[in-house]
């Protein structure tokens, strides 16, 4: 089998065509090998339904099989942020001919690690939007061709969605709930009403967060320090941070503090940042290639603008979300997820948004909060069980496509506008002590 899917690799590498890799023989070809394999299951496992999730929206090749109550029977994942950080940031027809490269041999490794057949899914859930054009198409189609070879029912997931829900695989979250994404390509504050229903209170109006870490990052030239060469921006300037002064560099107002909204920008930030690095360039007459000696002190106070600005929309929207009694009152839960809400700090921001609110903080282990192909087949067990967006025959499959931009659920963000909700002297510290920067 293993053969067959090199041989199958081999091709999409020497075409480069995604057409050639959609073609259904290709795929009838290399699946249907080891049909009369005996199906593998234990007896625990035998009431359960198995959804495999297949996940391509950005520079993750991700597959995953879970079961309805949340056990991972098999995953793989393919990273590209080693070849991404060699060419200074995702090109995406190079992230496209990865996700080629690799889906064949991620998918049948997770089937492997499950000890499953595709004949032995319930369904196939791949996400369809939002994401990178070039390389939603790869797992899409690819997953729609395993679903019509094999007569298997086809689950479209919205990649936004399925980080919100991830939370419900390992905790006790229910319905309503407050969301905040954070991600290398949003950020956005929901309300997750049900499994496919959320209301947006607000999203970036710019860059998303992740992003600006990952180019600020690049910009202070962080790969050159040996123990964050190979780590994403986030993760490097968390680190280096721990080291610096967050009161070292101003910031000044807060980004769009003007609009009493929940809307998040992160341009201005980065050109602040910009601005802070090109006169310490200057000051310490920096060769090219060199690391500042105030980058911890850079990447402290950075970080904290940044996550200071996301903490103090947040707290708006909680307030709103109590105006407008969205959340019954009682145990409340702010689910936070996407690759940013994998920084300790940040969190720790949260946790006190969170306990001068009365909500509880819930963040999925850090390998959840990235992309993975475990969200997608979770969100598909959710979609399964409730019934809702199932393409069960080839003619539905077929009318489904890569959606490459996609709000999340109903765009509320006008109304939190019109609400007006100025918090002026209500704002919660986030620093210990009073110190010389922009809260
Ligand atoms: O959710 P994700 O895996 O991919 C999408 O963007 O959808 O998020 C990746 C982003 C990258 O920008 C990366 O720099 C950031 O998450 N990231 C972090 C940390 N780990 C990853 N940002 C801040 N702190 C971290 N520890
Ligand atoms: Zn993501």
């Amino acid at each position: 089998m293993l053969n067959l899917f090199l041989k199958k690799n081999k091709l999409f590498h020497l075409n480069k065509c995604y057409h050639q890799f959609s073609s259904s023989s290709l795929i009838k070809g290399i699946w249907k090998t080891n049909e009369t394999k005996p199906r593998c299951f234990h007896t625990s496992r035998s009431q359960q339904s198995l959804i495999l999730g297949i996940e391509t929206s950005c520079d993750d090749t991700g597959a995953a099989i879970v079961d309805s109550k949340g056990n991972i029977i098999g995953e793989a994942l393919h990273s590209q942020l080693q070849t991404h950080l060699a060419m200074g940031g995702i090109i995406p027809p190079i992230a496209r001919d990865l996700h080629i490269q690799n889906i064949s041999q991620i998918v049948e490794t997770a089937l492997q690690n499950a000890n499953l057949e595709v004949k032995d899914l319930d369904a196939i859930a791949a996400t369809v939007k939002p994401g990178m054009p070039l390389s939603l198409v790869v797992g899409t189609e690819f997953a729609k061709q395993l679903c019509k070879t094999w007569n298997v029912p086809f689950i479209p997931i919205h990649h936004m969605e399925a980080h919100a829900l991830t939370a419900r695989m390992v905790e006790k979250v229910d319905f309503p709930f407050l969301v905040l994404l954070v991600s290398g390509g949003h950020c956005l504050l929901a309300v997750a009403k049900n499994v496919d229903e959320f209301l947006l209170l607000g999203e970036s109006v710019d860059s998303a967060p992740g992003e600006v870490l990952d180019k600020v990052a690049r910009r202070l030239k962080l790969r050159n320090m040996p123990a964050f060469s190979t780590l994403s921006g986030g993760k490097a300037i968390e680190m280096l941070a721990t080291q610096g002064d967050v009161t070292s560099f101003e910031y000044g107002n807060q980004p769009m503090f003007k609009y009493n909204d929940c809307s998040f920008s992160f341009t201005g930030l980065r050109e602040k940042v910009y601005k802070h690095i090109g006169r310490e360039e200057i000051i310490h007459n920096t060769e090219a290639d060199q690391v500042l000696p105030s980058a911890a002190n850079l990447c402290a106070s950075f970080q904290h603008a940044l996550f200071s600005h996301i903490c103090r929309r947040l707290q708006r929207g909680m307030h709103y979300v109590d105006m407008k009694q969205m959340i019954p009152e009682g145990p409340r839960k702010l689910v936070v997820s996407g690759g940013v809400a994998c920084n300790d700090y940040f969190r720790k921001y949260l946790s006190i948004i969170c306990a001068e609110m009365g909500y509880t903080l819930v963040c999925p282990p850090p390998k959840l909060c990235t992309d993975n192909g475990i969200m997608i087949a979770w969100n598909g067990m959710e979609k399964w069980t409730a019934g809702i967006g199932i393409a069960k025959n080839a003619d539905d499959i077929d009318a489904i496509d890569i959606e490459p931009k996609a709000k999340l659920g109903v765009d509320m963000t006008e109304d939190v506008r019109n609400m007006n909700i100025s918090l002026k002297k209500k704002w919660i510290k986030l620093l210990p002590k009073k110190v010389n920067v922009s809260q």
